[in-house]
């Protein structure tokens, strides 16, 4: 993969510099980490904040989460839209509860057989609580990662490269928790779907779109 090192490098370091301050990277709690990666899967951000804070005081344990009546946990999710994943989580909290003891699992495979867990919030789970060095593709990490090494690729083979070349990245690595967070980071403010701002992306020298455009511009 060319220039793997040195996109590493540069993104960590911006990260950070400018990474932000969000609560769910405040704690490796897997409960609360948890939350945040349902609430994130279809909301924003700048969204999901208060939301996340207001649902962690109704149910502060998953415990308390597996108990909850379904209309509790369904009121508690008002505002945010797509019920599905506060079905979801509650159904999570109970097989937790029910068949792991209470613990969240650690390992990517034993996330994905839970409710509403597929590959990448079983990968998200594993790194942010756990510091395991899996990789974790979104929709923002899928694209940085294709403009920066496959550009050309797409349709059903770019998913697997993508895949591929994430877990290329953070395989062993004790910066898997940071690589994740700033990747993410990177396609949630820098490189974004509707412009890329390679004028100030920290790795636009070792990706393959930036490294094309000319200083001012486009190509
Ligand atoms: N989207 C999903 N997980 C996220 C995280 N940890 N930080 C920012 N955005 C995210």
């Amino acid at each position: 993969m060319l220039h793997a090192v040195e996109f590493r490098r540069r993104l960590l370091r911006w990260f950070r510099r400018h990474g932000r301050d969000l609560p769910w990277r405040r704690t490796r709690d897997p409960y609360h980490i948890v939350v945040s990666e349902f609430m994130l899967q279809q909301t924003q951000v700048s969204r999901v904040e208060a939301y996340y804070h207001r649902f962690l005081e109704r149910h502060p344990s998953i415990h308390a989460l597996a108990a909850a009546p379904a209309a509790t946990v369904r009121e508690s999710w008002e505002g945010l839209g797509y019920y599905r994943r506060a079905a979801n989580l509650h159904r999570l909290a109970q097989a937790v509860v029910g068949e792991h003891g209470g613990v969240v699992p650690d390992e990517p495979a034993a996330l994905r057989r839970l409710p509403g867990v597929g590959r990448y919030t079983a990968g998200a789970v594993a790194c942010f609580a756990y510091e395991k060095a899996t990789p974790a593709v979104d929709t923002n990490v899928a694209r940085v990662i294709r403009r920066a090494f496959h550009p050309r690729l797409g349709g059903p083979p770019a998913s697997r490269r993508i895949w591929e070349t994430a877990e290329a990245l953070v395989a062993g690595r004790r910066s898997a928790w940071s690589f994740n967070q700033a990747i993410m980071e990177l396609g949630a403010v820098v490189c974004t779907a509707r412009v890329a701002r390679c004028g100030e992306c920290p790795v636009r020298r070792c990706c393959v779109t930036g490294s094309r455009k000319s200083v001012n511009g486009k190509r």
